[in-house]
């Protein structure tokens, strides 16, 4: 396993859309395992495949923090979204010392692929839906800066 350099703004790469993952193989598996490494090592709750260099639609999350239980989502797909909003405070690996009071959805239903390639549909509330709203973003080159501007 490896620590991966984490992109850091205004890499191109953290704009672009990413594209999808066709087949989830070995060379995809040492990647992710890669990705949550850098992801503890960095103290992120989720890391995007953008952000270590690759456009790719492949995020990795852990909510809690908790070592073991992570989330692996490929090609992750916000479907629903309830209309109920909180503000909170959100920073971003590759913003760092960033933070920004971001609005998300409180409640959120999305569809993925697993780590085996399996389709998955969940749905999620609270921070763990705020976090998979962030990697979503980044899957489509958007950045918590977009929304503080807009705030303004
Ligand atoms: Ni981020």
């Amino acid at each position: 396993m490896a620590i991966l350099k984490v992109v850091r703004h205004p890499n191109p790469i953290l704009s672009q859309k990413a594209l999808p993952v066709l087949r989830v193989n070995r060379k995809l598996r040492r990647l992710v395992h890669d990705m949550i490494e850098t992801m503890y090592q960095e103290d992120g709750v989720g890391l995007a495949a953008p952000q270590v260099g690759v456009p790719k639609q492949i995020v990795v999350i852990s909510p809690q923090g908790t070592r073991g239980e992570e989330q692996v989502l490929f090609n992750l797909q916000v479907i629903e979204c309830s209309s109920k909003q909180e503000v909170d405070a959100e920073g971003c690996l590759s913003l760092p010392g960033l933070t920004a009071e971001i609005p998300r959805a409180r409640k959120i239903a999305y569809t993925a692929l697993d780590l085996n390639g399996f389709p998955v549909r969940e749905t999620a509330e609270g921070f763990h839906a705020r976090v998979i709203q962030h990697e979503r973003d980044h899957l489509n080159g958007i950045l918590i800066l977009k929304y503080a501007a807009s705030l303004r």
